[in-house]
């Protein structure tokens, strides 16, 4: 008799309670015919699936509907436009890291770069998927877009800069990605679709942000009018570059660019620090610099104390890694990437110091800010500042910040937890900056590097007067980890 194997296969089932289901499957599938397996599909109840079989399908309905705008190829072109626009937007707030003084501003910088470097890679993966190789989107330069930035970038003041981007650039590229994601197909092109919604998220806070910090500068001081030509002149240049997408008419030039006939622009050497700062770079010690104001009860408190000053004083890791991440040029975007990541995580650790410090009882702006490793640094050629940042100062305060996050956790302070992902920052830190200063000093000998940059670093102490030359003779290491530090 030709009995149907799903009837045997359903009956059985129906004795079988849920743990013996796996052992006795096998059972039942020997006693199938395997090429009765393979056909008969069609009018078997096997087709129908397991559980009811319904009278009537109610489920949302799908409302997309197909036929888009852009092809694969003009898709891909703009994607490579947005792509590039956010690896430029993110090297120009980079670029003005050392130049903003204004401590909330600076900190915001460090995370909105971060956004950036996502929707720049989020853009770079789905242009692989769209036959553009992710070196092809390494290399791909556009002049008017780089005039469009160094335009941007030459701004007389943070504030005017800020006024550029999150007056001018920002809206348009909310904007361009908006039009963009409801011009697609909705079906063919899905993914985009999908990446942009996440990447318009990220955007409107950006937005609002930029927004209230725009009314904050005018508010404390700056020409509103003076800020709102500025912010004019930069429209009129995105505006002459056919917008965001290159497609719109292109309009006149302004006739003065801000960037014409001057040299590139410079970021500042000086790590800039707004008012509500003490600080000092006389010495790394914060016990010398306070000059014995701050009594501590143990020695338990003072390395806290220290420790959490070090993450507020971190604003130097986050102006360190901008610097180098401006003016590193010829590299994969992987690296923008990775640095963005790591300045954001700098920027964390900068918040966690300042908000643990207000948590002690303390006005952090009380505590004077150590300038001393970003003093050193902001001279040295990149490649050494990001070897010295790495192979010395993260990897002497990864062991610490272990050491106080245990001790921490013991005391049931709040530190303990605090350190604890500063550690876990600081490790992924010193991989990723291995890797990659392997990669600019063309070795995978990281003794030769640290040689290398020890004297460099030497050099820089002797220049500022830091140490005299019996000290760079005999200086160790670990001295010269401390001294600079993270
Ligand atoms: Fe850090
Ligand atoms: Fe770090």
């Amino acid at each position: 008799m030709n009995i149907p194997y799903g009837g045997i296969l359903r009956r059985r089932r129906k004795f079988l309670c849920m743990k013996d289901i796996d052992m006795n499957n096998e059972e039942v599938n020997d006693q199938m015919n395997p090429e009765q397996q393979d056909t008969m599909w069609s009018g078997s109840k096997d087709l129908l699936g397991s559980g009811m079989t319904l009278d009537q399908y109610r489920f949302p309905k799908d409302p997309r509907v197909l036929g888009g705008s852009y092809s694969v190829e003009l898709n891909a072109k703009l994607l490579q436009r947005y792509f590039y626009f956010e690896r430029l937007l993110l090297r120009a707030h980079a670029g003005w890291s050392m130049g903003t003084p204004e401590f909330e501003v600076k900190v915001e910088y460090g995370r909105h770069l971060y956004y950036h470097s996502e929707a720049a890679m989020a853009f770079q993966k789905r242009l692989g998927e769209l036959r553009i190789s992710p070196e092809i989107v390494d290399q791909y330069r556009n002049e008017e877009i780089e005039l469009f930035f160094s335009e941007l970038i030459y701004a007389e003041s943070p504030a005017h800069f800020l006024a550029g981007v999150y007056g001018v650039l920002v809206p348009q590229l909310i904007t361009a990605y908006h039009e963009h994601m409801m011009s697609t197909d909705q079906v063919a092109d899905a993914p985009t679709v999908r990446l942009l919604k996440y990447i318009i998220a990220d955007y409107t806070e950006m937005y609002l942000w930029g927004k209230e910090a725009l009314q904050a500068y005018i508010d404390g001081g700056y020409d509103g009018s003076n800020i709102v030509f500025s912010q004019l002149h930069i429209e009129q240049v995105l505006s002459s570059i056919g917008g965001v997408t290159g497609t719109q008419k292109k309009t006149v030039a302004p006739n003065d660019l801000r960037s014409g006939a001057k040299e590139v622009f410079k970021r500042s050497f000086v790590a800039t620090r707004d008012q509500r700062f003490k600080t000092f770079e006389h010495t790394y010690d914060y016990k010398k610099a306070d000059e014995g104001s701050i009594e501590y009860e143990s020695d338990y408190e003072e390395t806290q104390l220290d420790l959490i000053r070090s993450q507020r004083d971190e604003l130097d890791a986050i102006e360190t890694f901008c610097n180098i991440l401006y003016e590193i040029r010829d590299v994969p975007f992987e690296f923008d990437y990775d640095l963005a990541r790591i300045i954001y995580d700098e920027t964390r650790h900068t918040e966690l110091g300042f908000k643990a410090l207000e948590m002690k009882g303390f006005d952090p702006y009380d505590l004077a800010n150590r300038l001393m490793g970003i003093k050193v640094r902001t001279k040295m050629p990149p490649e050494y500042s990001f070897a010295e940042i790495c192979l010395f100062g993260e990897a002497n305060i990864v062991q610490e910040v272990a050491k106080q996050s245990r001790e921490g956790y013991k005391k049931k302070d709040i530190t303990g937890l605090l350190f604890d992902y500063v550690n876990a920052d600081e490790r992924t830190h010193i991989q990723k900056g291995t890797r990659w200063i392997k990669h600019l000093f063309k070795t995978d000998s990281i003794t030769e590097i640290e040689l290398r940059t020890k004297q460099i670093a030497i050099n820089r102490l002797l220049e500022l007067g830091i140490i005299d030359h019996e000290v760079a003779m005999t200086i160790s290491h670990k001295e010269l980890a401390k001294i600079i530090g993270e």
